[in-house]
């Protein structure tokens, strides 16, 4: 048995140097984009998306060094939404990761261009790093998934079925509909872009997209719990931001109890999935399962 606490703690610590390693330097006139793409990365975060994407890339033999500045783009696409989603005009939260929001720290115009940046930063990193790639289609095609599952396709479809059903209650469809798009979709990109990269077979990673879904479903959902249960301080974002907002969730569909084993089977079902594909990662399978009750 691993000691997940212990091998969690050195890879997000790995996962944070590389994230940081590709950050732009705070120069020019726009300077200020620059301290406030950094500050917002920087602020923390427990680095899920990166730690997906290089353990994958691991599972099939990858080389983690070259899949370096994908980790860093998927963080990058990932803190752009942060920034946008806790915006006035969306869930209006004033905390992210234990600090001020970009937009209370910076004001709201170099809030929205710090997420711009970062969005389009994380494409600046991504392509660099595809040109430089041994095998160009394999990069090729995780920036082809990282783009769909981040747009329209994706994430941005999910945070928009989500604003603009604010105040009505929805449907257990509805609500898997707008985690799979919100939520799940960065998570399987991320796994999909690690083994892509290190050349997996399509019919495995048909079952790797699937179980990033279950991977991500379980996490929105135990974040939807998290937003009743914790505290601001433990979780490093306001808690109730749900109830302010109008959003119906799991836990006003089902109840916590139900809710957390809801989180549990999914995240079995994932475990399941990436076994019979002969994934033998340990340190995968426990993460999985610690993300069910996880406490931020
Ligand atoms: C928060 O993501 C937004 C959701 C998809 C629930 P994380 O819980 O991964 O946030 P950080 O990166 O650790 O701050
Ligand atoms: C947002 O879901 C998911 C994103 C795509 C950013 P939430 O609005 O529940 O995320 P938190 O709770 O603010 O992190
Ligand atoms: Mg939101
Ligand atoms: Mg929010
Ligand atoms: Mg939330």
């Amino acid at each position: 048995m691993i000691d997940i606490k212990k091998v969690l703690d050195e890879k997000t610590e790995y996962a944070d140097n590389v994230i940081k390693q590709y950050l732009p330097e705070e120069k020019g006139l726009q300077s200020v984009i620059m301290d406030a793409m950094n500050y917002s990365v920087m602020a923390g975060g427990k680095r899920l998306r990166p730690i997906l994407l290089m353990e994958m890339a691991l599972c099939f033999n990858g080389n983690a060094d070259d899949v370096k500045p994908f980790m860093a783009m998927m963080e990058y696409i990932h803190t752009y939404s942060l920034v946008h989603d806790d915006l006035p005009a969306m869930d209006n939260d004033d905390f992210r990761r234990g600090k001020k929001t970009t937009h209370k720290q910076y004001g709201e115009a170099i809030g929205v261009l710090a997420g711009d940046a970062l969005l389009n930063y994380a494409f600046e990193t991504g392509i660099s790093a595809a040109l430089a790639f041994e095998d160009k289609e394999r990069a090729l095609k995780a920036l082809s998934v990282i783009a769909k599952k981040a747009g329209i396709y994706g994430m941005i479809g999910g945070q928009v079925v989500d604003v603009i059903n604010d105040g009505k209650e929805k449907s257990k469809e509805e609500l898997d509909y707008i985690n799979e798009y919100k939520t799940a979709a960065l998570i399987q990109a991320s796994m999909m872009a690690g083994a892509i990269l290190a050349g997996v077979t399509d019919k495995r990673l048909t079952e790797i997209e699937s179980a990033g879904l279950d991977i991500g479903l379980a996490f929105q959902i135990r974040d939807d719990i998290l937003d009743v249960t914790s505290t601001d301080t433990e979780l490093g974002k306001p808690v109730h931001s749900d109830e302010k907002n109008n959003k119906s969730t799991y836990v006003n569909l089902m109840g916590i109890e139900k809710a957390e084993e809801e989180v549990r089977r999914l995240s079995e079902i994932a475990i399941g999935r990436l076994k019979n594909i002969g994934i033998e990662n340990e340190f995968i399978f426990e993460l999985i399962r610690k993300l069910t009750y996880r406490n931020k």
